[in-house]
C-alpha cells in the first residue's frame, strides 16, 4: 500500500525503515523522505510507525512483567 504519493514510498519500505531503528517521525522524514512535499501522509505514515513500534515494545514490557524487571 502506497503512503507517500509524492516520492513514491510503501507500506513495506516504512516497515523496514523502522526495523532498521527509524524510531521517530524525524528520523523517517530524512531516510525516506516523506512528507516533504504536500505532507499529507504524515498522518498515515505516524500511525504506521506508532503501531510498530507498539509491537516492537510490547514482548519486551511483558518479559519486563513476568520476570518483574
Ligand atoms: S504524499 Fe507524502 S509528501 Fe505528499
Amino acid at each position: 500500500m502506497r503512503v507517500c504519493h509524492c516520492h513514491n514510498v510503501n507500506d513495506r519500505q516504512l516497515a523496514a525503515a523502522i526495523d532498521e531503528g527509524c524510531h521517530t517521525m524525524r528520523e523517517l522524514r530524512f531516510k525516506l523522505n516523506i512528507g516533504n512535499t504536500c505532507g499529507r501522509c504524515l498522518p498515515q505514515a505516524k500511525q504506521l510507525l506508532n503501531t510498530q513500534l507498539m509491537q516492537i515494545a510490547e514482548p519486551t514490557a511483558r518479559l519486563k512483567r513476568v520476570s518483574g524487571f
